[in-house]
């Protein structure tokens, strides 16, 4: 006798019924596009460990913004690329700054979508870190690194609300200092923004695969690393320590950052806490799948849609993704 067939194989045979008892289903709705403004006129320079995504000036920001509305894309996470940088990585809270000039063309032509902002100084400082350091150079081989903190909290302040004046639509601190959230929060209600919502990258992750990212970005730290502010990858529980703490401080959304090899961490996000939950695919996550299809290893469209239902089956609900559009052109 042969085996009789599992009720559950008899439910995957027909591909409308594997349709009708989906858990997750991806759609255009839950998908943010990351997008690096730049001075200058007519450029578009591609990022070269990121092939299909790039550098773009603002007359060429616009022209993306179009395909982005076309395409029902409901979210953008905006970044600069600062023509300067110094110790205090002021270019990010310029009231004429990149970002800032960037929010209000775009606000201006294309209301319908939510504007999103990266409140960081990595890409702003001449050091590449994400916070003030108060004597570089006694800095360079010191392995604790001293990222000082407190004077970085106002710093962040002055980004946020200068992003908030601009027109952006949420804010997204992801430089991991402590109090970020609380003080971002406290000086968006100080300046009339209670209604504009932060979205905390609270478990924000050291990660080897933010490479291509700070090429794109132009952030590589000029000396050191992150290790002594972003999380490391051999802990877990770290994690939820780290979103309770946004959560207390205000944080309207929580992000897992990168996601795709931090499934568990957004399960158990999911799992403890009652809050939006954004999964960030990061540049290496994207380049390497780019790169594999490009030698025609794998196929792009099947892959990109497997590891983003994955996210989404452990529960995230925003994706943060340079696939953004290929998602949302595959989708129609
Ligand atoms: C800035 C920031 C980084 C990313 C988003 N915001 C880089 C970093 O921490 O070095 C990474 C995004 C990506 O890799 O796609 N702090």
């Amino acid at each position: 006798m042969a085996f009789p067939i599992h009720r559950l194989r008899r439910l995957r045979s027909h591909p409308q019924m594997r349709r009708l008892i989906r858990d997750v289903s991806l759609s255009v709705d839950h998908l943010a596009y990351p997008l690096f403004v730049r001075s200058g006129k007519g450029i578009r320079k591609e990022v070269s460990s990121m092939p299909g995504i790039f550098q773009l000036s603002m007359d060429q920001v616009l022209k993306e913004m179009d395909e982005i509305a076309k395409l029902s894309i409901p979210a953008v996470l905006l970044f600069g690329v600062p023509d300067s940088k110094d110790e205090k990585g002021s270019g990010a809270y310029a009231a004429a700054g990149i970002v800032q000039k960037a929010l209000k063309a775009i606000k201006k032509e294309f209301p319908e979508i939510l504007l999103m902002t990266d409140v960081c100084l990595c890409s702003y400082t001449s050091h590449g870190h994400c916070g003030i350091i108060k004597n570089p150079k006694s800095e360079i081989r010191n392995p604790k690194l001293n990222v000082d903190n407190d004077s970085t909290l106002p710093l962040l302040q002055k980004i946020a609300v200068s992003h908030a004046e601009a027109g952006a639509d949420l804010v997204a601190p992801s430089g991991m200092m402590d109090g970020m959230v609380q003080a971002i929060r406290e000086a968006l209600d100080n300046k009339n923004f209670e209604s504009l919502p932060i979205m905390a990258y609270s478990a924000k992750y050291a990660s080897s695969f933010y490479g291509p990212f700070r090429d794109a970005a132009e952030s590589l730290p000029q000396f050191g690393n992150r290790k002594s502010y972003q999380m490391d990858f051999q802990t877990g529980d770290e994690a939820l320590r780290e979103v309770s703490l946004d959560i207390d401080e205000g944080a309207d959304v929580v992000m897992v950052k990168p996601a795709l090899a931090y499934l568990d961490i957004i399960r158990a996000v999911k799992e403890n806490f009652d809050i939006p939950l954004a999964a960030y695919h990061v540049s290496g996550e994207y380049s390497m799948v780019k790169a594999a299809a490009q030698k025609g290893w794998i196929k792009e469209r099947d892959v990109i849609t497997e590891i983003l239902s994955a996210s989404l089956r452990a529960g995230a609900d925003i994706l943060i993704t340079y696939w953004a559009k290929e998602v949302a052109r595959s989708l129609r």
